[in-house]
Parts: structure tokens; sequence; C-alpha cells
């Protein structure tokens, strides 16, 4: 569309944000009675994450929590998007609850508030309890539906007078394939597909009770779960690419977010699930409570980084790789395909990032298109931002390429509100530098520098305010009216 005159502003009362997750700034592992995750065991296997790194010490977000808090206030951010640790709450996922896990989010949130922010809760940014994995493979089985509403259900009772919005799970896409197709988040399983859609089932039945579970205690909650969506483009004009394209929007993007929205499964996904028998299996009202769900959610929570191509895939064509660059050093991934259906090449109009993510702006208002025509729900961007390598000198850092990225998402995000998308929150990703899963700690997104490298020793964990720092202070004092000038 081409919307003239509008108004330059964006919303009143829109979220500015930024987001974090637990396992990625928190450390202090096992302190303060909180028990092992599945991250705080699979980083320990070799060869898993970028130098061996692990979230042990992360960005000790856990002791300086007031720190970063003072930052943001600075900044004057309007919301602050953070996982809970499960095993904070329930060292072993379930049973007696940690006082002291409670404890530390209560003081968290409290901070927050009484420095004008508004707490935005994740409740599953990845880091189930290893006691869950152990006792019963975790996702793998129904039980974990029960436990996850129960420690959900714990958050919403402690939290929820002081907590308005809520993101369940934290891109189900990305935890389910890189954990049972590609290897590389635990449980580390290749290519079985039967399980990953059933695991998948068991989490959107998680999701769905949990949903029900918050509005029967608050039911002025806002809630959604946070999806990472990639918009295909279809490499030609030809009819083959053009259902490529069809094809992953269903198998890729609406198998989630229709689920979401709708309570139900696209049905040309289910029907090649079908023939492939590897179709999740329903207990008997599985159908209704995800349709009752679907009807209370306020809005898709999107994580939007990057776009893909889809074209015709022949049936000896590539399959799924977990060739994925982790290093920083360009060209290292591979490119990923389903035989017969549809295979994502490269995108020869866009720029890369070092780690090999399109950088494509006008794709944050595509994704934000798509799903107000398809769902006409309103959307929180619970993530977007630039993974890079930041430098300090003389003790300062200039990003001018990450306020230059945000800056250009921005632009097309208001496109999107002006062509009639209701965003209510951006988050960037991140607020501070944090660890990267499987990249370590030299893939920075942060506003705010922190000091210290893949090592456990290294550098003082002091907190540095970057150029883009200052420039989203700025926007959001102007309320995004300066961004095009
Ligand atoms: C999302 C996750 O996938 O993207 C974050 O929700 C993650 O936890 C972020 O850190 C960036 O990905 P990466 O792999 O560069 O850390």
């Amino acid at each position: 569309m081409l919307i003239k005159d509008t108004n330059k502003e964006f919303p009143k009362d829109f979220l500015w944000g930024s987001a974090s997750a637990a396992y990625q700034v928190e450390g202090a592992w096992d302190e303060d009675g909180k028990g092992r995750s599945v991250w705080d065991e699979f980083v320990r296997i070799p060869g898993k994450t970028f130098k061996a790194t692990t979230g042990d010490k992360a960005v000790d977000h856990y002791h300086r929590f007031e720190e970063d808090v003072a930052l943001m206030k600075e900044m004057g951010l309007k919301t602050y998007r953070f996982s809970i640790a499960w095993t904070r709450i329930f060292p072993n996922g379930k049973g007696e609850v940690n006082e002291e896990g409670i404890a530390f989010y209560d003081r968290l949130i409290n901070e927050l508030i009484n420095n004008d922010i508004t707490p935005m809760i994740t409740v599953f940014h990845w880091d189930l309890p290893q006691a869950l994995q152990d006792e019963y493979n975790g996702w793998e089985s129904r039980k974990i539906v029960d436990d996850f509403v129960n420690y959900a259900s714990m958050l919403f009772s402690r939290f929820g007078d002081r907590v308005k919005h809520w993101i369940i799970l934290n891109e189900q896409n990305v935890f389910t394939s890189h954990g049972w197709l590609m290897g590389m988040h635990p449980p580390g399983k290749v290519q079985d597909m039967k399980m990953f859609y059933q695991v998948n089932h068991h989490a959107f039945m998680a999701h769905a009770k949990s949903v029900l579970a918050l509005k029967a205690l608050w039911p002025d909650a806002l809630v959604g779960s946070s999806f990472a969506f990639g918009p295909a483009y279809a490499k030609s004009e030809k009819p083959e690419d053009a259902m490529a394209k069809m094809d992953y929007d269903d198998l890729q993007s609406y198998y989630w977010m229709d689920v979401y929205a709708y309570g139900r499964y696209p049905r040309a996904a289910l029907a090649q699930l079908k023939s492939m028998g590897i179709a999740p299996e329903f207990e008997a009202g599985d159908d209704e409570i995800l349709k009752l769900a679907a009807q209370n959610i306020d809005f898709m929570g999107v994580n939007y980084y990057q776009t893909t191509v889809a074209e015709y895939n022949p049936i000896d064509g590539v399959g799924m790789s977990n060739k994925i660059n982790t290093t920083g050093k360009k060209g290292t991934s591979e490119i990923q395909g389903m035989p017969g259906i549809y295979k994502n090449p490269k995108n020869e109009y866009l720029k890369t990032t070092d780690w090999d993510w399109t950088i494509d702006p006008e794709g944050l208002r595509f994704a934000c298109r798509d799903i107000t025509s398809r769902y006409d729900l309103p959307i929180v961007i619970s993530e977007n931002g630039l993974g890079a390598f930041d430098h300090l000198e003389n003790g300062k850092v200039h990003d001018p390429y990450r306020i230059e990225y945000l800056k250009a998402h921005l632009i097309e995000l208001k496109k999107a509100i002006d062509e009639g998308c209701r965003v209510l929150a951006y988050c960037t990703w991140s607020f501070t530098d944090l660890l990267s899963w499987l990249n370590g700690y030299q893939k920075r997104y942060g506003f705010v520098f922190v000091d210290r490298e893949e090592d456990e020793e290294s550098g003082t964990l002091n907190r540095i305010p970057k150029d883009s720092f200052y420039w989203y202070q700025y926007t959001i004092k102007t309320n995004g009216s300066e961004l095009e000038e």
C-alpha cells in the first residue's frame, strides 16, 4: 500500500521494549535452590556450543538486575520481556515450590514496576527441568502437559497481580526443530520426524491449557505465544515455486500460527503428515481445548529476524542440514529443504549478517501484514535485532550498523501500523549482551555491552551503553516520530 499523510508518531501507549531469556542472562546456575535444566546439561556435551560456552555465569543478571533495570529506566524503556527459569520455581519440575526462586522474580518484577517499566513474562524459553527429561523424556511424553500447566499456574497465581502481559512459549518451532530434527538443542535428536510432530502437539496442548488457566485466574491478562516467523518469498513466477511457497507456509509457518490463532492445523500440512505416517496423535477433547484457547489469545507474538525463499525441490533434492553458521564466518550455512516439496535457496537481493541471516526490514512489514490478513490479531513483536561483532574502544562501543538495522525495521513496522496492523509492542533482542545459545558471547545483540568473552573467567562483567542505547532512548522519547529524518 501507499498510505499518505500519516501521523509520524507510533500509537500512544506503544510499548517500546527489549527482551532477554533466563538462561542467556541470569547465570547463578546452581544458586538459591535452582535445579538443573536440560541446557545446564547440554552445554557440557563436547562440541555442542561455540567454544564450549555455557550460561553458568552468563552476564550475571541474577546478581546485577538492579543495575540493569536502572539502565532500562535511563533509556526510558516501556516494557522488558524476560523469561522465568522453571528450575528456580520447581527445581525438579514439579513438587515443592522453591520460595527463593519466587522471591528473585518478585524482586525483579517490583523493581521494573517501581521504575515504570511494564514486565512481560515468557513462561518457557527452552530451559526445561532436567528432572522431567530424566523421568519421562520431557516434551516427548504427554505427562509434560500437566506439569507445564502446574508450573505456569504457579507463575500466574504468584505474579499475575502485577504482570498483565504473558507469552507462554518462545519459538516452539525452533526448540522442537533444533531438538528433534537437527540435533542442535536438547535432547539432540536427529530427523526424528514422528516425535517432532508429537512433541509439538504436546507443546500446543501445554500452551492452550496455560492460556485457559491464566484467563480463569486473571481475565484481564493479555496472552499469546511467540513464533519465530520467517516469511517466505517465492523464488520465481513459476507456478511450481508458488506452490513451494504455499507448502512452505503451511508446513513451516501456519502449522504453528494456525493452531495458536484458530485451534486447528492447516489441512494440507496434516494431509502431508498423514501420508508420511507422522501425524501427531490426539487425545479425546484436544480439538475443543485448542479451539477454546485460540478464542482466548490476545495477540500473536512474533520473533522476526529474517525472511526466506521458497523454490520447488525435486524428489532427489536437498534435505534438512544441521550445517548452520555458529562461528560468524560468512557463507558457512547450507541450504535446507524438504525433498519433493520445497527448498530455501539464498535471496540474491538481500545482504546478510556475519552469521548468514538475511537482513530484510520489509520482511517485518510483510510478516505483520500476513498475520493481520490471516488472523486479524494484534501483534507483539517480541524479538528483533542484529547479532554482530562489537568492539569496546576507549570505553565506548560504536555500533552504527545496529542503529541502521533497527531504524530500518522500525520504519517498516510503522508502515505496517499505518496499513492497519495492530502492533502493541516492539521488543528488540536484546537489552544487554547475552549468551547466544550456539554462538557463544561473541555474537552480540545488546544495547548494553557486557565485558566478557567465551571463557568463564574473562572480563569484569561491567555494563557499557553502546551508541545504539542512546539512539533507542531518543527514539522512545520522540515516540518514533523522527525515524525518517
Ligand atoms: C531467538 C531466540 O531464536 O533468537 C533467542 O528466542 C535467541 O533466545 C535469538 O538468542 C537470536 O538467536 P541466536 O541464535 O543468534 O542467539
